[in-house]
């Protein structure tokens, strides 16, 4: 059924496209029946807290399988978990939860590499330059365990203290030094340059003191270059809601990091569901705001005890607040954030276009400038040769220029066949080089090429470094379907 309208809508919106029109998604043509269908109608993520201990209950599972597509540690992820002796690491938990997201499509938080609580007993006890390379050492090493797994992680958690005046939170790791968050981020990027870096916290929902401090640490991380590219709000609400709690995560949108709900929990009560509505319309509404991730699935699961904070009642069935959730993502309104909401692209930007099978990114293969160069897939390394410019042809097409080299992309010596080799070539303007964007689900395009008709897309559906683009027949698969990511 979802596939089916999908793809009517896509075609619908291809055939808008090719007329040339600035199309925007219909999104009221479909309605998911699941939080995980139609938030990928939204182009956002619906994810919850999995205790991998449960993933033998069968009855936990199906929930989980059914209507989530994102998956978060509760607890197997952090430090005490995974480096529970000083350089003996321990990766039980959080391997199982990973095979489980892959065998079932979901794409994983990461949770959390560094935070004051739930550090191994170890670590508790260092201090000074011991504890900060102990710490820089144990973001390197998880985050490389892991790497090419990660839709984003939480490098730092909670790092801020509560109340009135905006400042740090007193920790061990505070006490090594005020740049030990930057520090992190730095070391995680390094480890892994696909995963999008995320600050985590609580209490940081509305416009107040503390999501302020957070504010102007991000603002400073971006003027000065430190790797961050998301925030994450944890959501652990009570029986009321910020009034500005969307604006509070626009203002973060606007910094340019991407917004992530990551933990959100609602006091059970008469506010309850239309908290969790006002919630995920406030997502829905920021064009940044990735998903959101529920912190366990039954009321039974949580960490928040006699709150029935969730949106699934201790026998596993859907409570009014699941209901006003499903309702909220299939609401009109919001197109997904990337690509950017209503087409053509802006041709003033660059971006990566990153499989949705691999989870890859186009690349010139092997940094090449010659004409013919193949093209290839590679993970993600911000490198130039993975950046591409869309140049207007008109008629809603465009050339896909590589920022490395100046070429573009081109199917070679305008093939019509299957399997036909995608490269880079000088820009002569052919319809061999020129491509229009046609809409998937989830904020995913397929790349059409004008002459061919036929999509761009990884062979073989290959998860490996350099492995081939070509043209192919254009049927929708995973692998054709890339993410355009915005990145200057
Ligand atoms: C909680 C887990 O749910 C519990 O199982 C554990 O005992 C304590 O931690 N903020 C966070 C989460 O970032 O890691 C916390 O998870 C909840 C608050």
């Amino acid at each position: 059924m979802t596939s089916k309208r999908t793809l009517l809508s896509a075609m619908a919106l291809a055939v808008a496209l090719t007329a040339g029109m600035t199309a925007t998604l219909d999104s009221t043509a479909s309605a998911g029946t699941t939080l995980k269908a139609s938030a990928a109608e939204k182009g956002r993520y619906f994810g919850a807290a999995v205790a991998t201990g449960k993933l033998s209950d069968s009855q936990y599972v199906g929930i989980l399988n059914r209507e989530f597509n994102s998956v978060v540690a509760e607890n197997e992820m952090k430090w005490d978990a995974t480096e529970p002796q000083q350089g003996r690491f321990s990766y039980t938990g959080g391997d199982r939860l990973v095979s489980h997201a892959r065998a079932n499509g979901m794409s994983v938080r990461g949770h959390a590499l560094l935070w004051h609580a739930q550090q191994p007993g170890w670590a508790q006890s260092l201090s000074g330059s011991a504890l900060r390379n102990a710490a820089i050492n144990h973001v390197t090493q998880v985050a490389s365990h892991f790497r090419g797994q990660i839709h984003s992680w939480d490098v730092v958690n909670e790092a801020f203290a509560d109340g009135g005046g905006g400042g740090r939170r007193d920790s061990n790791l505070q006490r090594t030094g005020n740049d030990w968050i930057e520090a992190a981020f730095r070391a995680a990027r390094a480890a892994d340059p696909g995963a999008k870096l995320c600050y985590n916290d609580y209490n940081t929902d509305g416009v107040n003191a503390k999501s302020t401090g957070v504010y102007n640490m991000v603002r400073d991380f971006k003027a000065r270059g430190v790797p961050i590219d998301c925030v994450g709000f944890q959501s652990h609400l009570g029986t009321s809601l910020p009034g500005d709690y969307q604006a509070n995560l626009q203002r973060f949108a606007d910094l340019g990091v991407d917004v992530q709900i990551t933990e959100l929990d609602v006091m059970k009560g008469a506010n309850q569901a239309n908290i969790y509505a006002a919630v995920t319309r406030s997502c829905l509404a920021v064009s940044r705001c990735n998903g959101i991730t529920v912190w366990g699935v039954r009321d039974s699961d949580s960490w928040r005890g006699t709150d029935d904070a969730l949106l699934f009642d201790r026998s596993g069935n859907k409570k009014p607040a699941y209901t006003a959730v499903l309702n909220a993502l299939n609401e009109g309104g919001n197109p997904p954030s990337t690509p950017p909401p209503g087409l053509p692209v802006d041709t003033s930007a660059w971006y990566l276009l990153v499989n949705r099978n691999s989870g890859k990114a186009l690349d010139v293969y092997n940094l090449a400038t010659n004409d013919g160069a193949r093209i290839s897939q590679w993970t993600r390394n911000g490198g130039a040769n993975q950046q591409w410019q869309f140049v207007d042809s008109g008629g809603g097409y465009y050339r896909l220029k590589s920022r490395h080299s100046g070429k573009v992309l081109d199917v070679y010596n305008f093939s019509t066949s299957d399997a036909a080799a995608i490269v880079q070539w000088s820009d002569g303007n052919g319809t061999n080089q020129q491509f229009r964007l046609a809409e998937s689900a989830g904020g995913y395009v397929r790349v059409i090429n004008r002459n061919s008709g036929k999509a761009v897309e990884v062979q073989g559906a290959s998860t490996s470094d350099g492995a081939n683009v070509v043209q192919y027949t254009d049927w929708g698969g995973n692998n054709q379907q890339w993410q355009l990511i915005r990145i200057g």
